[in-house]
Parts: structure tokens; C-alpha cells; sequence
């Protein structure tokens, strides 16, 4: 275990020396484009596109609704590192290394994450289209990014996560939607599945049960990395399919697919709102 931890610690060292020598500037914001979400790269300005294959050590995806690219540039001023596509437990990662993305761009200087998903809404308020900013997680990922020897100089052995999804920029980021006047802007808590099944019905009168909103594959993990980095944290779920346990209804990947991207454009306005001022 001692050499896997060794060399990944090198493997990060070194995935940060690559993007130091190519990226113009170091990030101060850093954005994951969760599925059907990719588009919000097109906001940043002066866009230099890294595809993740050229990054030493960067893992590679293995869904197709997930491109693989950084993409650095400029948004109102800000320098922002954007993740088009990331990487989930379930294709075989471990958390540890599906965040490493999130770790090196913490290493390069970012000081912000927005981490975004398409996920499954349990709350019955919610409709499909609903966009959740993330006030809490539930894990039920059996892994944590953290296990094994700690690297103090990245973080603490036991980091806090009485706040983990950071209260000001979520007031911000409602406070943005209510000037565009965007309808279905929600609070709630997050849980994360491994899947890559989907629910059952009673997994899902479960989930709501221990007090989740929506659930997903993926985020929670590059949530503990940023916050063990001591990044300030959005969360934003794009509700893609609403499940209840009364009726449930088939939980189709390209149904997700479209409905996500049939809200990219809203994403995207409020994400031009806000992040300007994170
Ligand atoms: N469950 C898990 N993950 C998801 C869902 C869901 O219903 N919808 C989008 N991602």
C-alpha cells in the first residue's frame, strides 16, 4: 500500500509540473461538468483545451456522455480550469484516483470549486428540470478519497465537513437565479450511490428516508478532496428524472441525457450570473 500511495503522490507532483509548464496562467476557479453539462465551457473566453490523454497521469474516461478535456480561460476576469467530463467510481476508479483531477487543480492555486451532476430527484417537489444546489451529502460510495497515509501538506488527517457545500456562494448563486428569475431553483441534500445500476424502488423510499433530495454516482468523492484542500464548495444537481417509490418508472440513460441538456441553457445563464462573483 506504501508504494501505491508513493507513487501517487508522484503521479499527482507530476500531472501539476505538466499543467504548471502549459497552463498560461494558474487557476483561481475550478468547474466540473458533470453529464450533459459539458457545454458551460463555452463561457470562458481565451479557451485553451487540454485533452485529459495528453496530462500525464490524468485517468481516462470510460463513458461516452463524459468528454475528457480541461479546458482553461477566462470568465469575467476570473482564470478558470474547467473538468469537461469526469470520472466515477463505478467504471473501476477509486475515489482517490477519480479526484485527482480535483487534487491537481487544488495544487495549481484554485481556491473555488463548482462540482455539477445530473441526478435522480427523491424529493417530491421537485420536477425534472429542477436545479438543486447541493446543501449536504450522504455517502453510501463505499470508498473515501482520503483512506490511506495522509499528505499533510495537502490537507488534514481528518478534514471537517460540518459545512462542506460552502453557505455564501449558494445564498449568491439563489440570489443570481432570482435576478434571471429561473423557476425550480432548490436546496438538498445529495446522496451518492456507486452504482452504475440504478435504484430500486425500496433503495429509493430508503434514500428518502435518510433525508436525501437526490441521488447520483458521482461528486461527493471530489467534494471530500476540495474541502480536505480547503477549496470553498458549490454543488449544483440538474434534477433529471424525478423517482417515486409509489410509481416507479423505468430510469433511462438517455432520458437523463436529454433532460440535462435540455436545462444546460438555464445552467448556463445562472452560471454566467454567479460565477463572476465567487
Ligand atoms: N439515480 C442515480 N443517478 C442518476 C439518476 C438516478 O435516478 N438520474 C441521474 N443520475
Amino acid at each position: 500500500m506504501d508504494r501505491d500511495h508513493l507513487s501517487f503522490v508522484g503521479r499527482v507532483e507530476e500531472a501539476r509540473a505538466f499543467l504548471t509548464a502549459r497552463l498560461p496562467e494558474p487557476p483561481e476557479l475550478a468547474l466540473v461538468l458533470g453529464t450533459g453539462l459539458g457545454g458551460a465551457a463555452d463561457l470562458l473566453s481565451d479557451r485553451l483545451v487540454i485533452p485529459y490523454e495528453e496530462i500525464h497521469h490524468f485517468p481516462r474516461s470510460t463513458v461516452t456522455s463524459h468528454a475528457g478535456n480541461l479546458i482553461c480561460g477566462r470568465l469575467a476576469g476570473k482564470r478558470v480550469a474547467a473538468l469537461q467530463g469526469r470520472f466515477h467510481f463505478y467504471e473501476g476508479y477509486s475515489t482517490r484516483e477519480l479526484t485527482m483531477p480535483v487534487r491537481v487543480l487544488a495544487l495549481l492555486g484554485a481556491k473555488t470549486l463548482l462540482v455539477s451532476n445530473a441526478a435522480g430527484g427523491l424529493n417530491p417537489a421537485f420536477d425534472p428540470g429542477t436545479l438543486m444546489l447541493i446543501a449536504d451529502h450522504l455517502n453510501f460510495i463505499p470508498d473515501n478519497p482520503l483512506r490511506g497515509p495522509n499528505v499533510e501538506v495537502w490537507g488534514p488527517r481528518f478534514p471537517d465537513l460540518s459545512q462542506a457545500y460552502d453557505q455564501e456562494l449558494r445564498h449568491k448563486t439563489l440570489a443570481a437565479a432570482d435576478r434571471l428569475g429561473l423557476d425550480r431553483v432548490g436546496e438538498g441534500v445529495y446522496a451518492a450511490i456507486s452504482g452504475p445500476s440504478l435504484e430500486t424502488p425500496a433503495e429509493t423510499r430508503y434514500l428518502r428516508n435518510c433525508g436525501a433530495d437526490a441521488v447520483g454516482m458521482s461528486t461527493v468523492p471530489e467534494v471530500i478532496v476540495a474541502r480536505h484542500a480547503g477549496m470553498r464548495v458549490l454543488g449544483l444537481s440538474v434534477v433529471a428524472n424525478v423517482n417515486n417509490p409509489d410509481n416507479f418508472q423505468p430510469i433511462l440513460l438517455e432520458e437523463i441525457i436529454r433532460e440535462t441538456e435540455a436545462c444546460g441553457e438555464r445552467v448556463v445563464r445562472l452560471l454566467a450570473e454567479v460565477l463572476p462573483t465567487f
